[in-house]
């Protein structure tokens, strides 16, 4: 693998269930590629329907006694194992650079923000509050709180730790057992993570990892279960809205953070540079592959042309690269199947008379990069406005008025994260409560962070993730009635 860690017994490649490191029933494996040139790193087993089958019973067996330890003891486990990904950073971002490409300094990044929601969630776990409600003199009506049950996961490529802990974490604070399946392109992070679970005390079957490359064939097991109660997905809105459909028939608890187009409208009256700065950084997080990163530029009319090249100075600095290489700032994209697909959307929109101002095409490094690209002058109807681009390219939109900047901001069928850039006391009010999303940045795009309830509206999808809101996804409201009271 080519990989030095301190430990190597992070490096897993089977799956995870009931405790066991286990191989496919079919002996089948499926490779992993690195990013930043396209080399295979390791084969991992590929599972299918019956271990599917076999890590939910599990999950179903092993929840009857998690649900009814301590908050303190839930509490103390999951605290448990934040520390060991915390004692295991430098490591888990090696994997996750290796698998994903982005630069170390980000990956370590996400290690920390993954872990971040360990520890909310282990504080969370001791604050499970149910009610007592007004009642007649006859009674007392009680609300009390119960995990789901058995959880299903389905989580991303492009945050292969973070997308992983913010479900997991809640799910078993609130006494729920999970069975995860990861993208097929970064198994190696979900089970690094599985092993320092199991070292950390998660008891077995309580947190099982089904690295497969066939998502429809465990998609459907985890779907149809009646044993599985909810389904969280992160990932794209067409998929999401298939699982909502499979959901259907067992009428499933379902969380769906989806795709994002997510505007930054910049007003004229904003601080330019930190706008040009805020901008810079959720375009090119993660090489622009995250569902809230900058997918439009609004900017208004009289700051425009100063907009347009302080923006473009600034991605100057941008060091395409190998995401080991410490001078990286800006890595890979996932596949070469993302790469022609990014191409495209800017062919599409150069064709549709975008003006090409910088980038525009792959890079010739190697593995799958595409050179930061700044494209000008967008119209509403090139394919590109309403595109989840998920690469390094920023399309940039003018516009005349606030209600023009809210219309075209509004103006697509996602609505996860948008951003406002105004030093404008009534117009961060009104715009932020026109804007149909989700999460609102106002003079500030580094919104993420477990102590906010991160989400979407519209076809972005329900359900929301960190903060004290994050646990409700994962319990159910249950209401007491006590009769018969004498009065
Ligand atoms: C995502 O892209 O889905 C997650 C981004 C974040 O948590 O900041």
């Amino acid at each position: 693998m080519g990989l030095s860690l301190s430990d190597s017994g992070l490096i897993q490649t089977k799956a995870f269930i009931n405790g066991e490191w286990v191989a496919s029933n079919s002996g089948a494996e499926f490779p992993i590629f690195n990013p930043a040139n396209g080399e295979t790193i390791a084969q991992v087993t590929n599972v299918g329907e019956q271990e599917a089958k076999d890590a939910i019973e599990a999950a179903q067996a092993s929840m009857q006694e998690w649900k009814v330890k301590s908050p303190a003891e839930r509490s103390n486990v999951l605290q448990r194992w934040h520390d060991l990904i915390i004692d295991n950073a430098d490591d888990l971002a090696s994997i996750l650079t290796l698998e994903q490409g982005k630069p170390l300094a980000e990956a370590k990044g996400e290690i920390l923000y993954g872990a971040s929601y360990l520890k909310w969630f282990a504080e969370e776990a001791k604050r499970i509050y149910g009610d007592i409600l007004p009642s007649a003199q006859d009674r007392r009506s009680l609300v009390i709180k119960q995990p789901v049950g058995v959880v299903a996961a389905i989580t991303p490529w492009n945050f292969p730790n973070a997308m992983i802990t913010r479900k997991v974490a809640p799910a078993l604070a609130a006494g729920c057992s999970i069975v995860l399946k990861p993208a097929p392109e970064t198994p190696l992070s979900a089970l690094a993570l599985a092993e320092l679970a199991d070292r950390a005390g998660v008891p077995a079957g309580v947190f099982n990892v089904l690295p497969c490359l066939n998502a429809e064939e465990v998609g459907e097991v985890f779907t149809s279960s009646t044993t599985v109660k909810k389904l969280t997905f992160t990932g794209s809105t067409p998929v999401g809205k298939l699982l909502l459909r499979q959901c259907a028939d067992t009428v499933k608890r379902t969380s769906m953070e989806l795709g994002g187009n997510a505007p930054v409208v910049v007003f004229d009256d904003a601080d330019i540079d930190l706008a040009v700065a805020g901008a810079l950084a959720s375009k090119f997080r993660n090489s622009g592959q995250t569902c809230i990163c900058a997918n439009r530029l609004l900017v208004q009319e009289g700051i425009y042309d100063r907009f347009l090249s302080k923006f473009i100075d600034a991605i100057k600095a941008f060091r395409l690269g190998d995401g080991f290489d410490k001078d990286t700032t800006l890595g890979p994209v996932i596949t070469d199947k993302a790469l022609m697909g990014i191409d495209a959307v800017v062919k599409g929109a150069i064709d549709q008379g975008a003006r090409l101002v910088t980038g525009g095409q792959s890079s010739d490094l190697g593995g799958w990069f595409y050179e930061p690209t700044v494209l000008a002058d967008v119209k509403p109807d090139m394919g590109i406005f309403n595109k989840e681009i998920f690469g390094p390219v920023a399309p940039v939109i003018k516009f005349k008025t606030d209600a023009d900047a809210i219309a075209l901001a509004n103006d697509t069928s996602f609505g996860l994260a948008s951003y406002i850039y105004t030093q404008d006391i009534s117009r961060i009010w009104q715009v932020s409560e026109a804007l149909e999303y989700g999460m609102v940045g106002v003079n500030e795009t580094a919104i993420s962070s477990e102590l906010i309830p991160f989400g979407g509206v519209k076809e972005s999808g329900h359900g929301r993730e960190g903060s004290k809101y994050g646990l409700d996804d994962y319990l159910e409201t249950k209401y007491i009635c006590m009769g018969g009271l004498s009065a």
